[in-house]
């Protein structure tokens, strides 16, 4: 069976592609590299001693996605393709509007008119706004905060939407939590451009020495030690998530939702003392003003995936934390 990974060669989705091609999948990549590096998938290959084919190319561009489903017998879509950014989303929202909601709208045609009707679809937490309670359950109520986070709610609700109309498509939304981590290789990791926006980026960076300290934003929440509390899920584990929503769209389940977390929240002070203890020295931090919308505290209940994907994350913590380590040290500077 062929998987087409939609921005395979990201973060996420070059993690996805190790696990697939582990669990004997082909793979076929289209990615524009606007965020990543063609060195991920090279990497891919020499974690797994397997190929992958590569297409250099961008989602808004039709022509070339339909040669790709003539070239290829695809079997069903992981679409990771997508900018990022919550704060660059709030600057740039048509940027992020025309290539998350166009892109994907491009890429659900060809795929209907090439019959591929079978996508898991990136979604994230974010899609729950500020929720009045935790654990975050699927039926909870959605809304969003920004232009990114808007980007996921109305692709969901187009998929939906889609899945009413034909009941013949099988749709898995993925709501990922905090992913964080790296392969146990140390070859491939998350690879922010500039200065990272998310907390664990910014630590590593910060243990290296190319920060002086971790700015924590907020200490008078309404959490045990005052910082915001977060689901953080090892990337491995979310990659296997991946496996398992691809076994399910063999069994044609319809439209499905489900979160990837651990269930289990840690604050930014825990992530701190966590990742000083694995680094072997003390990171430096100094405390922030709040950054504008964020929300006290967010962790999932898993149960729904447990149940019906038989999927939960297996890694703790420490292992999270030794290797975004390891992938830091190894790539200082990244991919470059
Ligand atoms: P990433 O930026 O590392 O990967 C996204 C990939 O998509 C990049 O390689 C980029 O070059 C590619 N891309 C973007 N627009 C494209 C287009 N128009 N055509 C072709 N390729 C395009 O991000 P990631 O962290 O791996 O995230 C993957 C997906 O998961 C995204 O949809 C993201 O919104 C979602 N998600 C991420 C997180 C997170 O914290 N990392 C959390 C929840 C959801
Ligand atoms: C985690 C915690 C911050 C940076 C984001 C997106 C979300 C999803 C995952 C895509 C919070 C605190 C952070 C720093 C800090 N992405 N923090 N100092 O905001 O939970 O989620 O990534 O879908 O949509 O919003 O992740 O890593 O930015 O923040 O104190 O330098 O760390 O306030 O409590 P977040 P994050």
């Amino acid at each position: 069976m062929a998987i087409l990974v939609t921005g395979g060669a990201g973060y996420i989705g070059s993690h996805t592609c190790v696990e697939l091609l582990n669990a004997g999948y082909e793979v076929v990549v289209v990615d524009n590299l606007c965020n990543s590096s063609e060195e991920a998938l090279r990497r891919v290959k020499e974690i797994t001693g397997k190929n992958i084919k590569f297409y250099k190319t961008d989602l808004l561009w039709e022509r070339e996605l339909r040669e790709i489903f003539q070239t290829e017998k695809i079997d069903a879509v992981i679409h990771f393709a997508g900018l990022k950014a919550v704060g660059e989303s709030v600057q740039k929202p048509l940027e992020y509007y025309h290539n998350n909601i166009t892109g994907t709208l491009v890429l659900l045609g060809v795929m209907r008119e090439f019959g591929v009707k079978n996508i898991v679809f990136s979604s994230s937490a974010t899609v729950y706004g500020k929720p009045e309670t935790v654990p975050i359950k699927e039926d909870f109520p959605l809304s969003t905060t920004n232009p990114y986070g808007s980007t996921k709610l109305m692709l969901e609700n187009i998929l939906r939407d889609l899945h009413h109309a034909d009941s013949s498509w099988n749709i898995i939304l993925l709501r990922y939590f905090n992913p964080i981590g790296a392969h146990k290789s140390g070859l491939i990791g998350e690879d922010p451009q500039g200065i990272p926006n998310n907390l664990v980026p910014y630590i590593t960076q910060t243990a290296v020495g190319k920060h002086e300290a971790v700015g924590v934003f907020g200490n008078d929440y309404d959490t045990p030690d005052g910082s915001g509390v977060r689901d953080y899920i090892h990337v491995a584990d979310l990659a296997d998530g991946h496996v398992k929503a691809v076994e399910k769209l063999a069994q044609q389940p319809g439209l499905c939702t489900y979160n990837l977390g651990t269930g289990t929240g840690y604050s930014v002070f825990d992530m701190i003392k966590a990742f000083s203890r694995v680094c072997g020295k003390d990171i430096p931090y100094v405390l922030k003003p709040r950054r504008p919308g964020d929300i006290a505290v967010c962790y999932a209940d898993v149960t729904l995936a447990r149940e019906e994907l038989g999927w939960s994350a297996k890694r703790g913590l420490d292992e999270m934390c030794e290797d975004a380590w390891r992938w830091q040290q190894n790539n200082p500077n990244g991919y470059k």
